[in-house]
């Protein structure tokens, strides 16, 4: 075998094994997300309010298929989307999202936070 099939062969190897361990890394378990999800809550008392009255409802429960907050394998690809396509999600509901996610009075820079502090899970 020539030294480049050879080297060919090594690369290929290291490629199989860096995908296998990430595919093999544990994934937390849906009763430890939402066990977390409920623990969270926005450090500002202002955005706290809001967030346990409106998002809390389905983004911290075992039935919701909404993303859990601080789900970050979940929140990753809707991240991916941008701020600003997140931001219209909300405001004119997606899925099975209410526009506004519930809350009516919540203007564009709170539903950012809030956003940002969902796929946290801290703030
Ligand atoms: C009545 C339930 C409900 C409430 C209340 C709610 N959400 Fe959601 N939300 C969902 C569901 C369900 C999804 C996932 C929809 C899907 O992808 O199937 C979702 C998805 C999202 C997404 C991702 C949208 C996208 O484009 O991928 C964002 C951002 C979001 N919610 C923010 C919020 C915020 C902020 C609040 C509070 C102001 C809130 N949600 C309140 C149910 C809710």
């Amino acid at each position: 075998m020539s030294i480049i099939r050879l080297n060919t062969l090594k690369v290929f190897c290291t490629i199989l094994a860096v995908m296998c361990i990430s595919a093999c890394e544990p994934t937390i378990d849906r009763q430890t997300l939402v066990k977390n999800a409920q623990s969270a809550t926005p450090s500002d008392p202002h955005l706290a309010e809001i967030y346990n009255r409106s998002c809390r409802a389905c983004h911290a429960t075992q039935e919701s298929t909404a993303p859990l907050v601080g789900d970050k394998h979940t929140w990753q690809p809707r991240l991916d989307k941008g701020m600003n396509v997140l931001l219209d999600s909300v405001i004119n509901g997606y899925a099975g999202m209410p526009p506004f996610g519930m809350c009516m009075d919540c203007n564009a820079q709170e539903f950012e936070q809030l956003i940002d502090f969902m796929a946290k899970g801290s703030s």
